[in-house]
């Protein structure tokens, strides 16, 4: 929710900030802007709509500065216009303040300042910020802010430029990302790395409750008491075509594409020749994992679908009693957390605000915690016991593809890990799991250049982005293939749809079948194929159009199916992750065919930091 970018160095700040809000447009597309120091004089721009249109605006009356900030904004507090677009300044015009969060107490703050006499400009909430830092501006910049920020509760990471500050920016966070870019005179800011990586791949993590002050030549980190903190910087891995289209005509398709390197990276040095070995820092050690009795799943989106799949893998491999819950419901269920339990938060941006407060709440209750995340030295990594990275690279498309079936992948790694510790698995079985596995990478990869997937998808699209509405059947492991179908298609292409275990569908959503409905039939062959086989008759029955995904060699469920997708013969427990790629792929080609921004779908962000 909105990405913030600072620079400060020797090069004309406008392109490298433009260029980070770019890459951080998946954040928030409503408005964007920028402020830039130079020559003693503060200068902004701000528009309303894409970062395109502030683009074409500094294009065509430059201007210019070596340190400058900049925002791109998902509204929470005011109408997406021009005046609500960062930064936003105090009343003499001489602070600047880009933010992402959430100030709650904001009503309070406007007040007590409109009464001390501060004019405001816009109806957000982060106004508050640029007044209170001049309320406490005498000179001193750092503790200006650090007094300000007392006053604020809520969620935030801030950039902030002063005017009678010219060799410098701010930056603080509580509760929302902030990552410090560390490059050879110049310096960086932004809520991820994407921002700047094709700068510098030195990286600094910020923690909730420090600021951070940049010059050219030098970082300087402090605490909200103004205690200094050193902090060790972490190198990048990734290599910049990551997070390029590479010849793709969207994101979401290149990510599509780029699953089976992904779970190849998420297996990488855990399983080599179908050996597993899995290690977990001191405070998870084997021994405490094997007197697990139980695991609580939390998470958000499609984060939650493969956590829905994570049961089903670990009560069936590893034994263990599981539940899972939609993070925004976890802490509000009042939930029973023995101490014997280990909690997993999965989230791809490791950002998201509702999963961090579950599995604070789920730490407090004494739950050890295990998380499932993508993005390396975000706020639930750090926060947690210990992690396991998925390593799918950057994901820039908003509907999440790879990181899911990456989530995926570290699951089965997990239960197999597990299901051996707790001496739940024999040798035999173990080497079975770990042989299909180790297969996935190449299956996965079968699956995304089938031709027959690909034109399915394609004729699909054409013929059904006009239904109004979608249904998707699956059981078993598949059901919460299912309801990731349904997810995939409505934030894509804008088409209501549900998912539903297809036992269910008897119980009411058998009454919304016609002529006219698209019903998703998920039935690879499985322990209730029979069982999925009778429901497409009776969808038949009543004259809904059936898309099916079955196992290649079937010519059962073609004779009763308008269109197969065909994937390879898999187990049950590995088939949701080669089940979901026609999904995407449909989900896609629905979207294309009626217009819409498959990268950047209307009214969603990626990374939700706000509740
Ligand atoms: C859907 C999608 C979202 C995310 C959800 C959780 O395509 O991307 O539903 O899965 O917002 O995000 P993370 O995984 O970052 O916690």
């Amino acid at each position: 929710m909105c990405g913030i970018v600072g620079y400060i160095g020797k090069r004309d700040a406008v392109p490298v900030l433009l260029k980070g809000l770019k890459t951080l447009e998946y954040r928030g597309y409503d408005s964007a802007g920028i402020a830039v120091l130079s020559g003693g004089k503060l200068s902004l721009r701000k528009r309303q709509g894409k970062l395109s249109v502030l683009d074409a605006s500094l294009r065509s009356d430059p201007l210019q500065g070596l340190l400058g900030i900049g925002h791109t904004r998902w509204a929470t507090h005011g109408l997406p216009n021009e005046k609500n677009a960062h930064p936003h300044l105090d009343c003499s015009g001489k602070i600047s303040v880009v933010h992402n969060g959430i100030v709650e107490n904001f009503g309070t703050l406007k007040t007590q300042l409109i009464q001390q006499g501060h004019t405001f400009r816009s109806q957000t909430d982060t106004e508050v910020i640029s007044h209170l830092i001049e309320c406490y501006d005498e000179g001193d910049l750092v503790q200006a802010v650090r007094r300000a920020l007392k006053e604020i509760e809520g969620t935030y990471a801030i950039v902030v430029l002063h005017k009678n500050h010219p060799d410098q920016i701010l930056g603080a966070r509580k509760g929302s990302p902030l990552v410090v870019g560390v490059g050879g005179g110049e310096q960086f800011l932004a809520s991820d790395v994407l921002a700047f990586f094709t700068y510098t791949k030195k990286v600094l993590y910020l923690d909730d409750g420090e600021i951070v002050t940049l010059r050219k030549n030098r970082i300087a980190i402090q605490n909200f008491r103004g205690k200094p903190v050193h902090r060790n910087f972490h190198r990048i891995e990734w290599n910049v075509s990551l997070a390029e289209k590479g010849g793709f005509p969207h994101y979401m398709l290149k990510e599509i594409h780029e699953q089976p390197q992904a779970i190849h990276r998420t297996l990488a040095g855990r399983l080599e020749e179908e050996k597993l070995s899995l290690s977990f820092e001191k405070k998870l050690s084997s021994s405490l994992l094997k007197r697990i009795r139980r695991v609580i799943f939390f998470s958000c989106g499609t984060a939650w679908h493969a956590s829905l799949i994570g049961k089903y893998l670990f009560e069936r491999v590893a034994q263990l009693p599981s539940e899972v819950d939609i993070s925004s419901e976890f802490r509000y269920r009042h939930p029973i957390v023995a101490k014997d339990t280990l909690a997993i938060p999965i989230s791809q941006s490791g950002e998201t605000a509702d999963t961090l407060a579950s599995l604070r709440e789920a730490k407090e209750k004494g739950a050890k915690v295990l998380s499932i995340c993508n993005v390396v030295g975000s706020t639930i990594a750090r926060e947690s016991d210990t992690v396991l990275y998925t390593h799918a690279g950057p994901e820039i498309a908003v509907p999440s593809t790879k990181a899911y079936t990456s989530q995926l992948t570290a699951l089965y790694l997990l239960s197999v890990y597990l299901g051996r510790l707790r001496g739940a698995l024999g040798a035999k079985e173990e080497r079975a799991y770990l042989k299909e596995l180790a297969s996935l990478p190449r299956r996965l990869e079968e699956v995304i250049k089938d031709r027959h997937i690909q034109e399915v998808a394609r004729e699909c699209g054409k013929r059904y982005h006009t239904a109004a509405n979608f249904l998707f059947l699956g059981r078993g492991v598949n059901f919460p293939s299912a309801l990731e179908g349904a997810l995939k298609l409505k934030e894509l292409s804008y088409i209501h749809a549900e998912g539903y275990g297809a036992g269910e569908m008897k119980h009411g959503p058998i009454a919304l079948i016609n002529e006219k409905l698209p019903v998703v039939c998920i039935a690879p062959r499985s322990e209730t194929y029979d069982k999925m086989a009778s429901n497409i008759q009776e969808v038949r029955a009543r004259r809904g159009i059936i898309l099916s995904v079955a196992t290649k060699g079937d010519p059962a469920i073609a004779k009763y199916s308008d269109h197969v997708f065909y994937i390879p013969e898999v187990s049950e427990l590995f088939s949701p992750i080669l089940v979901v790629v026609p999904l995407q792929l449909l989900a896609y080609h629905l979207a294309i065919e009626s217009g819409c921004n498959v990268d950047q779908p209307r009214n969603l962000a990626k990374s939700v930091t706000v509740e």
